[in-house]
């Protein structure tokens, strides 16, 4: 492998997105998920039309054992990576918190802060050694702002981006890179994940707005990953157009339409 990226939740949305452009990028990737058959399908696509190689991983990042079991295969096999991706994370639920069953608390916490924290802790060591490699960590505006019904998502958002900037503080004597990126609304399965496969309602999020695509977001992450050396962006907070703060939108523009 010439340069490559370890992308975690590779199978869907934003991680798939991300794969291609960097595939288109030239970097060989190394992607993971719990779904195989899903995994397999993202490499094929990919691989008809990219010279580079697509390797898959099954990987539950709630899972401390597989965690280390496949972060020490891929060293083994690839070395450190140029570009970590920490994509894969979840809502549950959009109810107050006294509502909220504990299953989807911890839920959100493992995938979305421990899974991040310990895939990061895996790879990061062989990073600073060979002085090289960029973390991409998902955060959103979520972290950002509040919104009702998501007390245990946003505190989890707001995680990884302190996260973020403590460990970019920790690298500052390397060339190790860290961004968070914090998109506002995405149209993916994401809502439908939110709400336990309830499609009509997920569709609901994203009626009478233009919501971000996943390769709006992905676009950012081939742009973060290829500045100069000298060069760091720490955070890059993308909303749709009609987006006023993370979870505020305009869902009826009437005002200014022509
Ligand atoms: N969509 C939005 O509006 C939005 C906005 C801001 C931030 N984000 C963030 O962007 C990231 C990607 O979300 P998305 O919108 O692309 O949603 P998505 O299409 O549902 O993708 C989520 C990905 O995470 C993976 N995943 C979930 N739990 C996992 C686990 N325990 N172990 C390994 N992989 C796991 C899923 O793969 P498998 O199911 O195959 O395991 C899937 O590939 C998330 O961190 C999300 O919080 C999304």
């Amino acid at each position: 492998m010439s340069k490559y990226a370890f992308i975690t939740g590779a199978s869907s949305g934003i991680g798939k997105a991300t794969a291609k452009a960097l595939a288109k990028k030239g970097y060989d990737l190394v992607i993971a998920s719990r779904s195989l058959k899903k995994l397999e399908a993202v490499k094929q696509d990919i691989e008809a039309s990219e010279h580079v190689t697509v390797t898959p991983f099954v990987l539950d990042v709630t899972d401390t054992a597989g965690i280390h079991q496949t972060t020490s295969v891929v060293l083994e096999k690839f070395g450190a990576p140029d570009v970590l991706v920490n994509d894969a994370g979840l809502a549950r639920g959009l109810e107050p918190y006294d509502q909220t069953n504990e299953e989807d608390i911890l839920e959100m916490v493992d995938t979305n802060i421990k899974g991040l924290f310990l895939v990061t802790h895996a790879f990061l060591p062989a990073m600073v050694e060979r002085n090289s490699g960029h973390i991409v960590n998902l955060g959103s505006t979520a972290g950002l702002y509040a919104y009702a019904g998501a007390a245990v998502y946003c505190a989890s958002k707001a995680a990884v981006k302190t996260f973020s900037d403590g460990i970019r503080i920790d690298c500052m004597a390397t060339d190790v890179k860290v961004t968070t990126i914090q998109p506002g609304m995405v149209e993916t399965p994401f809502s439908e994940v939110r709400f336990h496969g309830d499609k009509e309602r997920a569709a609901n999020v994203y009626k009478d707005i233009e919501p971000l695509t996943p390769d709006d977001i992905a676009d950012a992450i081939a742009y973060v990953v290829d500045t100069p050396r000298r060069v760091q962006i720490s955070d890059v907070v993308l909303l749709a157009n009609q987006q006023g703060t993370g979870f505020l939108a305009c869902k009826n523009p009437k005002r200014n339409a022509k």
